[in-house]
């Protein structure tokens, strides 16, 4: 019998439980010998022998489920050489762990530090397959992670919410958007919602322009403005700031996010009157859509090839039409940032969206 660990780590997603039954159908298709060991709350589970054996059934009914039926934790990479508060050694804890279940290898599900610890883990010599898992796009090696597009839809739909009550009151609206330090999500969603202004953590605003959109806009006759913000934006001058100098100054300011602060700003400067809608966590919620059930179930049966032909120390990633390995120690430790040069970026200028640069 082959033990295959799964573990799911970092925030959660939509897709999680649909790709883990990709992978999950097709060993069982492959063959009877195959056991998947459930890993609880992500490397927490594994550092503290929190799992379960799996049955099949397990896996059934859960491609339209979303969160994760193993549970998730986060667990910072910087902290996993750390011993815990009794002096654990985790990473000797999560090796020992594997060691006593006696996996054959460890599916990794997650973002940009649960694949830098999948690399880790390799390093230390456990066989690992990681598959990308983000809200974010962030993930280095992949053009597409699951879970994105849902969350695209989500905040999507918000901003087509916020459109026909700004309308009705004439009002400048912000949705802060989520995707930590990159603008994926704001940028797709931005687009698809028709949002008016977008500001991304790539292209650093410059306050003036936004205002000048804003007004630009109220001289065109237009009733309302949208502008979708990347909970990651950053003005100009922030952007020449150290990260340790940029830490210090949002710990003195008095918003509770960016988008307060630019709404702040918009308002003490035009008069015009702003609210702030933020859907935080809701898009990582519910259902995953069409397209990230099709993209998971197919990473999971490229995940499940991988384990059948012992092709260890790999992320799976989508490149163009293709599913492909890449090489953990090529996935870790970089992020895939939006590029301001793109063309994505080009078009949506040319239609007049001001990214306020
Ligand atoms: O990485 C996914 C994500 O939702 C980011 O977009 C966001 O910045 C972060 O997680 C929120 O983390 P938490 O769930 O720990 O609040």
């Amino acid at each position: 019998m082959k033990r295959i660990g799964f573990l799911t780590s970092g925030g959660d997603c939509q897709a999680l439980n649909a790709t883990m039954r990709g992978v999950a159908k097709s060993l069982y298709a492959s063959s009877d010998d195959y056991e998947i060991i459930g890993i609880l709350d992500g490397y927490k589970g594994l550092m503290y022998e929190n799992y379960k054996v799996m049955k099949r059934e397990d896996f059934a009914g859960i491609l339209t489920q979303g969160g994760t039926i193993l549970g998730s934790s986060r667990q910072p990479f910087k902290h996993m050489r750390k011993p815990d508060e009794n002096g654990l050694d985790k990473v000797l804890a999560m090796k020992e762990t594997y060691k006593k279940l006696n996996l054959e290898c460890l599916v990794i599900l997650g973002g940009n530090g649960t694949q830098k610890t999948a690399n880790l883990l390799r390093e230390e010599g456990l066989n690992v397959v990681g598959l990308p898992k983000t809200i974010d796009n962030d993930i280095w090696g992949t053009d597409m992670t699951f879970g994105f597009q849902s969350a695209v839809d989500v905040a999507t739909d918000c901003i087509d919410r916020i459109h026909t009550t700004a309308f009705s009151h004439g009002r400048v609206f912000i949705v802060e958007v989520m995707g930590h330090k990159v603008g994926w999500l704001t940028l797709h969603a931005g687009i698809a919602g028709g949002a008016d202004i977008i500001l991304l953590p790539e292209i650093p605003y410059d306050i003036d322009s936004v205002v000048a959109a804003v007004e630009k806009r109220k001289e065109q006759g237009k009733r309302f403005s949208i502008l979708a913000v990347a909970e990651g934006a950053i003005s100009k001058e922030d952007a020449q700031l150290t990260k340790k100098e940029y830490k210090q100054k949002l710990k003195n300011n008095p918003y509770p996010s960016i988008s307060y602060r630019i709404g702040a700003e918009i308002e003490e400067r035009t008069g015009q009157e702003i609210r702030i809608t933020v859907p935080g966590h809701a898009q990582r919620g519910g259902s995953p859509c069409p397209y990230d059930r099709v993209i998971s179930t197919r990473l999971g049966a490229a995940a499940a090839k991988l384990i059948m032909e012992k092709n260890y120390g790999n992320m799976v990633g989508i490149k163009g039409d293709d599913i492909v390995p890449v090489p953990l120690e090529e996935v870790a430790g970089k992020l895939k940032m939006v590029d301001p040069d793109s063309s994505i970026i080009k078009q949506a200028k040319d239609l007049g969206i001001s990214f306020g640069d």
